[in-house]
């Protein structure tokens, strides 16, 4: 059974008297250990889906099932589990805390879990292993290139051991080299710890990476593309 399936999702917005559809019928669903991209133009709604899928938002209508759960019938606390459980999220402006070092940031997310320091320093030291920047524990964020810094966060999101990562435009703030970098982090995280991953992107060449592309365009899935 797969991972997530979503049937007939709709997201409305309303601002004042206006409606907002900014999803309007998404039907799909993504297998466990999948590596998929989703992309589309700016305000087809793209972060809408990425942060209904990650239960960050809910949907308008439609249904959403996670993991054999139906999203729409959780408690907040239920969706905060959930979302702390299995989901780790990465970010095109990094959101990283400027006055902590990198491994102070990975630690973050095993604070709110109550894990007691020594672990959180080793568990946070391994997932900085994983990303490559071993030697870079103590640095703070203003001392690390940008690539060092998305680094940093899939450190972050690595952390908790996720199933599922979501990516909202991983590599919009860097320069094309460097996104690629992550793009084979990725691929690797994919390949050999199986996580599955979401990502979005305006970049063709970054959405190929992906096994496949899901095209958005005014709220609705185009087409999808496999890529070989
Ligand atoms: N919080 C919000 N309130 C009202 N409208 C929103 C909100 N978030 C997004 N929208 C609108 O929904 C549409 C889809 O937005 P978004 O999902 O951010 O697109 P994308 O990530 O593809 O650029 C856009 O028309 C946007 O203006
Ligand atoms: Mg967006």
């Amino acid at each position: 059974m797969a991972l997530l399936e979503l049937q007939n999702i709709t997201k409305v917005y309303h601002l004042g008297d206006v409606e907002v559809n900014a999803l309007a019928g998404i039907s799909l669903s993504i297998e466990e250990k999948e590596y998929v991209s989703i992309m589309g133009p700016s305000g087809s709604g793209k972060s809408t889906l990425l942060n209904i899928i990650g239960c960050l938002d809910l949907p308008s209508s439609g249904t959403y099932r996670l993991n054999h759960k139906h999203v729409e019938s959780m408690s907040d606390a239920d969706l905060s589990i959930t979302r702390n459980s299995m989901i780790g999220f990465v970010f095109q402006g990094f959101h990283l805390l400027s006055n902590l070092s990198a491994l102070g940031n990975v630690e973050l997310p095993l604070i709110y879990r109550g894990i007691p320091s020594n672990q959180r320093k080793d568990l946070s030291k391994e997932a900085l292993k994983k990303v490559g920047l071993e030697d870079r524990t103590m640095h703070h964020p203003t001392q690390l290139s940008g690539g060092q810094q998305q680094r940093v966060a899939i450190a972050r999101s690595l952390v908790t051991n996720p199933k599922l990562i979501l990516a909202d435009e991983p590599t919009g703030a860097l320069d094309s080299h460097t996104g690629e970098s992550i793009m084979h982090l990725f691929q690797e995280l994919n390949e050999e710890l199986g996580v599955t991953i979401i990502q979005v992107t305006h970049d063709a060449k970054v959405s190929e990476y992906g096994k496949k592309t899901f095209h958005m365009m005014d709220g609705k899935i185009l087409k999808v593309e496999a890529h070989i």
